[in-house]
């Protein structure tokens, strides 16, 4: 499946792969959100949150890394919008873990992502001068 398909047009900053990996961290969310809500096996609910938190930390870290390489002034607080979804999304797989309730949190982890790439991450695909348009 094309990840950036899945990346609605708002979203898209007009950079691979940023906006493809941003695609497969939805679908990953959306898979999760969708095995919460039909009350899917622990063992693949965990799995689904496992490879979300592999895949963002991985994207995250070449988001960074990308930042740093342009000086980008605002790098700061945009780290730590990351550390605060990272730490979210551990705190969902303890949830699962044990067994507890955690759809309300991978809601809640949507709408941060989606508000993170369309402030946070817009605001350096536009100090960067990408276009999604280009
Ligand atoms: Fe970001």
């Amino acid at each position: 499946m094309d990840a950036n398909s899945q990346t609605p047009e708002l979203l898209r900053l007009g950079q691979e792969p940023v906006d493809g990996e941003h695609g497969v961290q939805l679908q990953l969310v959306e898979a999760l959100r969708a095995e919460l809500e039909r009350n899917g096996s622990c063992g693949t609910t965990a799995e689904l949150v496992d490879r979300l938190l592999v895949f963002s930390d991985m994207h995250f870290g070449s988001e960074e890394l990308l930042m740093r390489l342009r000086s980008y002034p605002r790098y700061g607080e945009h780290v730590e919008e990351h550390r605060r979804l990272l730490a979210h999304l551990r705190e969902i797989d303890e949830r699962v873990r044990r067994g507890g309730e955690a759809g309300a949190l991978a809601d809640e982890l949507r709408r941060w992502l989606v508000g993170h790439i369309a402030t946070h991450d817009r605001a350096f695909a536009e100090h960067e001068g990408w276009s999604a348009h280009a």
